[in-house]
């Protein structure tokens, strides 16, 4: 157990503050805001059913989906904080089409914050976990010049830092700025995040699988493969499998995070319009496979490592293959040929 289990996470952020020669506190003052944030997100989903936040908005975003009254809520939460804080030049918001403009009243800083402000959002109503999802990148330009696409469509592996907050029977942030990945827990009766789970590392091989088999037909041969072979190739790999799904990203991604395992959205043919999967690349894949390779597992579209992903539009959306690096591994080899499997 690291000797700093229970430190709050400003002390965090001020121990890595010190430990960054030539750090001013912007970042930190960054990474407080977005604290800030999910704390109120955390506020108004805890008693959503007690408010008129529950059910549908009345609109349809950019992702062509219904939004929901907290969707808009958390996104106006996060657009506020991060504004406020000077930190950023941009930000990008999986519920608003265009790049987000920083009002002309607060100072503008070097970073870009693309952000899910409520992943999972079709579970609301059934108090499923749901959560906010984040991805910081510094701006390439110069400071005192426009921010430019190219420094709102930087590859992951540019990432400064990324995480994710599960709103779920406990609330638990997950962070990483490149030494290790750290989850803290909110101490609600002091308002605190407290270090809960420090260095966290995934398993190297899982025994849980996650996919939504009800797309199954819509697969490619090699994914369907794969899938059958984790159920039904039992005297190959000797193992038994669970199947855990909850259709919250944030959800499935962190118990296969602490637990092992695999989580599958690979591209399907259900929706022309959406050929390469479900999930955004910006805002749910990049933050997640920059988490999970922190952690010593693998993120990959089934042929290109997602932190390589050259983005080309800030709403683009990509296969997720992500998790413990032996159960990715293999999945890669059915996508690539190498291996089949025929139920017999
Ligand atoms: P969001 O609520 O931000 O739109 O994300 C929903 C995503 C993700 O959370 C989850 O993994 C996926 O949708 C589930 O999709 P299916 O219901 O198609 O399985
Ligand atoms: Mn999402
Ligand atoms: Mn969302």
């Amino acid at each position: 157990m690291s000797e700093n289990v229970g430190i709050t996470i400003s002390n965090h952020f001020l121990l890595n503050q010190q430990l960054s020669p030539g750090a001013t506190g912007s970042f930190t003052r960054l990474l407080q805001a977005l604290v800030l944030a999910c704390k109120i997100i955390q506020r108004d989903v805890g008693k959503a059913g007690l408010v008129d936040v529950l059910g549908r908005a009345g609109t349809i975003n950019v992702q062509g989906e219904e939004v929901q009254k907290l969707d808009e809520l958390a996104n106006n939460t996060v657009k506020r904080r991060l504004s406020a804080s000077g930190e950023v030049c941009a930000l990008v918001s999986e519920e608003e089409a265009d790049i987000i403009e920083i009002p002309r009243q607060y100072p503008r800083g070097n970073y870009i914050v693309h952000f899910d402000p409520l992943d999972g959002s079709s579970n609301i109503d059934a108090n499923v976990s749901i959560g906010t999802i984040f991805s910081i990148y510094r701006r390439e330009s110069l400071p005192d010049g426009d921010t430019t696409m190219k420094d709102v469509l930087q590859p992951g592996h540019r990432q400064v830092g990324a995480g994710y907050i599960i709103y779920g029977s406990s609330c638990v942030l997950v962070f990483s700025t490149g030494q290790g990945v750290n989850g803290f827990t909110l101490d609600p009766s002091i308002g605190e995040f407290l270090l809960s789970h420090p260095n966290i590392k995934t398993p190297k091989k899982g025994r849980i699988y996650s996919v939504n088999e009800g797309n199954y037909g819509y697969w490619d041969d090699q994914t369907r493969s794969y899938v059958d072979w984790i159920k039904h190739g039992y005297s190959e790999h000797g193992i038994h499998y669970s199947s855990r799904y909850v259709g919250s990203l944030v959800a499935d991604f962190h118990r296969n995070l602490l637990y092992g395992g695999i989580f599958l959205y690979p591209a399907d043919f259900k929706d022309p319009l959406k050929p390469k999967g479900k999930l955004r690349l910006m805002c749910e894949a990049n933050p997640l496979a920059y988490l999970i390779e922190q952690a010593g597992g693998l993120a990959t579209t089934g042929t290109e490592r997602i932190l390589d992903v050259q983005p080309n539009y800030i709403h683009q959306r990509v296969p997720l293959i992500i998790g413990s690096p032996d159960d990715v591994n293999i999945y890669q080899e059915f996508i690539q040929g190498q291996r089949t499997f025929q139920r017999s």
